[in-house]
């Protein structure tokens, strides 16, 4: 059985070496495909691999069908709005995440952009603490709640707003439950997104919503930037001079926000959130044990379509 790992932006070396020890003692061969540049060199990859380890390299329809003896593809992490799950489930392969892998390097990042973000990236001026201020966690899934924990040492007020996870549970962890995403909009100086790209969330991140926020807010984004309605966002930071926005998400109007908003939004170049050898490490090996369990017994913990 061949296990092929491509990846555009590769894992740290010893998650690799980790992987590769892990599918070798379940007696399978690993192949390496990284920072490829076309398309074409990953359906020439996939020809004849049994297992696939991606994080958010595009699977579609089209690398789906040159994957002859495809059975599996995990992703390496949590969203899989990279992978086309209709057309995998017609082909009879079984896609998975690697849920909480790699949450806490995620929420870490929150705080390293947050501060940036308040300290008027870092251009000396005065700027404004996270202490005491109302952080909105705009859904309490694995990185929502690694961002209360943190968010906690910084002594800030937390609030969440999740669709599906009940109030008790945040509750529990000593966040405050809303009942609506415009509530926690409202109330927060601070908002954390962690929702997927969904048919429902996309661009649901809208002008309508952004106005909400209380003067002076600040929006993190280190989901997904198909959640964002771009155009909108462009016409409320015209108006809302006082609204900041900082993102781990490269914008499609990346160069249009910096010209317009320099001081006031900044994105990195590349996802760097999940971007550390542990994380690399937590949701590589996982995906590794996923798949040598999946081909040998067939579970399918942890399926996603
Ligand atoms: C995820 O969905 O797990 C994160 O967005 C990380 O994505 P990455 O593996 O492409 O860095």
């Amino acid at each position: 059985m061949k296990v092929l790992i491509a990846t555009d932006k590769p894992f740290a070396k010893i998650a690799v070496d980790g992987i590769r020890q892990e599918i070798e003692a379940a007696g399978f061969e690993l192949a390496l495909l990284e920072k490829y540049t076309e398309k074409q060199q990953l359906l020439d990859a996939v020809v004849d691999a049994n297992a696939i380890i991606i994080r958010s390299d595009i699977i579609d329809a089209e690398v789906i069908a040159a994957a002859k003896a495809l059975k599996i593809v995990v992703r390496a992490g949590a969203g899989y709005d990279n992978v086309d799950l209709e057309a995998a489930t017609k082909a009879g392969i079984c896609v998975m995440n690697t849920p909480g892998q790699n949450a806490n390097a995620v929420a870490e990042l929150v705080f390293g952009l947050l501060v940036f973000a308040v300290r008027n990236q870092y251009n000396g001026t005065s700027g404004t603490e996270l202490m005491g201020k109302k952080l909105g966690i705009h859904a309490y899934g694995n990185v929502g709640r690694n961002v209360a924990r943190i968010a906690k040492g910084f002594g800030m007020d937390l609030y969440a707003y999740d669709a599906f996870c009940p109030a008790e549970v945040i509750e529990k962890d000593g966040v405050k439950a809303l009942s609506s995403v415009e509530e926690l909009y409202s109330t927060c100086d601070i908002v954390s997104l962690h929702i997927p790209a969904t048919a429902e969330t996309k661009k649901s991140i809208n002008a309508a919503l952004l106005a909400k926020l209380p003067k002076g807010a600040v929006l993190v984004n280190t989901a997904r930037k198909e959640v964002i309605d771009e155009a909108q966002m462009v016409e409320f930071m015209n108006e809302r001079t006082d609204f900041r926005y900082v993102t781990d998400i490269l914008p499609s109007n990346h160069a249009e926000m910096v010209e317009k908003f320099e001081a006031r939004y900044f994105s990195t170049p590349k996802k760097m959130g999940a971007q550390t050898s542990e994380a690399n490490i937590n949701a590589g090996i996982a995906a590794a044990k996923q798949i040598a369990d999946f081909l040998k017994t067939g579970n399918e913990k942890y399926r996603v379509n």
